[in-house]
């Protein structure tokens, strides 16, 4: 057995792999009761390294002073000096084809309008504007922002063509660029159906969903007012099931309405948003287990109050943390400035958010070889420019991404600020 790469002088590595820190150091770090809430799902692992085989999945992980003699022989040896090397962000939820600028919109929000979900129609218009090579340029330039930023795992929505043309030529363009693909053809009921919603509920169910099988892995409705009632977005997810869809809805983001046991009755693997959550529908997604995808950035752009994490943990329910990056409500696509936002008003502890932006998003896209860096895992990782993970909250807005790395191979890098002496690393 030998390795491709072999990642070592890691200061510390998060695997989210719990078993494998206390057998591999022997020094579990968080145990059961010890250390902050969440640092237990972690799987840390101090002066560690990490090997990458042939297929560009995880073949080791473990201490730098155990790393199996044959593993090294011929793989491309990198240090990266006592940095801390993280699983690359899995960003769960995304809108990112799209035309038409609107911050004027934001500046105006800011001023004192609120959000509503009729600012949709606006990208609308400039998305069927825009040919299909200005979106796809458009859309790999947000992409390679947020790998710099760390993420390696896109999932992507429609729902700014809202015609059978548009919104099946915006799927082809995601589906260039991730499997994760999310067909929100169900976004706002668009300008020509205003008169008769009904309609465009119809045309989605007989037009839009069949010619979107075998391109879209994920069936997606605004549950909301202002968009669509609960009676239509539960035709609409059955209607995408029976296309080969799995169902993920946008839930209670401007309402407590009845969203989120939409969400839990049909089985979504996740409930994004959650801005607005009862006791009651938190009991109800605990019980489906359905995911329930927090988007600190939506409320941080639209001055909306922030959900309390503790609370949604205390209830059972697993918690993921995604950008929402989107022209609208939230036009950021770094999932660190979203975690360091997550642990600073929505009350996560910094392992909590750490892993709700990696093994949470995985958990909401049901995928178990991404979100963590155990053997046979995909090698999907970002090398901090920093001693220890929690820098990620603990500098917002500092940029400390240094290399990311997808299937073992580079796929970003940023300038590095700082060598980490090994007395400074933190114990
Ligand atoms: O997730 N809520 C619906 N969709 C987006 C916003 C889209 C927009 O305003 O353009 C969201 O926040
Ligand atoms: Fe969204």
């Amino acid at each position: 057995m030998s390795a491709r790469l072999l990642i070592t002088d890691i200061g510390e590595l998060v695997t989210n792999e719990p078993s494998a820190a206390p057998e591999r150091t022997g020094a579990p770090v968080g145990g059961p009761g010890e250390g902050p809430a969440g640092l237990e799902l972690l799987g840390l692992i101090r002066d560690a390294a990490l090997a990458v085989g042939d297929d560009g999945r995880v073949a080791w992980a473990g201490p730098a002073a155990e790393v199996p003699a044959e593993l090294a022989e011929g793989a491309e040896v990198v240090s990266v000096g006592g940095s801390a090397v993280i699983p690359g962000f899995v960003d769960s939820h995304n809108h990112l084809v799209f035309d038409g600028d609107r911050s004027e919109e934001f500046a105006a929000r800011m001023a004192g309008q609120s959000y509503s979900a009729g600012g949709i129609r606006t990208t609308v218009a400039a998305t069927r504007e825009a040919d299909d090579e200005r979106l796809e340029a458009n859309l790999v330039r947000l992409l390679e922002q947020a790998q710099r930023s760390g993420t390696t795992t896109f999932e992507i929505k429609t729902g700014y063509g809202l015609s059978l043309d548009d919104e099946i030529r915006t799927l082809q363009i995601i589906r260039r660029h991730t499997d994760e693909a999310t067909l929100l053809a169900a976004h706002v009921v668009p300008p020509e159906y205003a008169q008769d919603p009904e309609a465009y509920v119809d045309l989605v169910i007989e037009q839009i969903i069949p010619a979107a099988e075998g391109l879209a892995r994920w069936i997606d409705v605004f549950c909301e007012e202002g968009a669509f009632t609960p009676e239509q977005t539960e035709r609409i997810l059955a209607a995408g099931a029976a296309h080969g869809m799995r169902p993920r809805l946008h839930a209670n983001q401007l309402t407590q309405g009845e969203a989120l046991q939409v969400a839990a009755r049909t089985g979504c693997a996740s409930a994004d948003h959650a801005t607005f959550a009862s006791d009651d529908d938190l009991a109800a997604l605990a019980e489906s287990g359905t995911v329930v995808t927090l988007l600190p950035g939506v409320e941080f752009s639209t001055r909306q109050p922030y959900p309390d994490a503790r609370r949604y943990l205390a209830a059972g329910v697993r918690l993921a943390i995604a950008s929402d990056c989107n022209p609208g409500s939230c036009f950021t696509s770094s999932l660190p400035f979203c975690l360091a936002v997550a642990v600073r008003d929505m009350r996560f502890t910094v392992e909590q958010a750490l892993w709700a932006a990696t093994a949470g998003g995985a958990a909401a896209l049901d995928r178990d070889d991404v979100g963590r860096l155990g053997i046979g895992a995909r090698a999907d990782f970002a090398v901090l420019d920093a001693p220890s993970y929690r820098h990620l909250a603990y500098r917002p807005g500092v940029q400390q991404i240094a290399e990311v790395y997808r299937e073992g191979r580079l796929i970003a890098q940023n300038p590095r600020s700082v060598i980490i002496p090994t007395s400074q690393r933190p114990g």
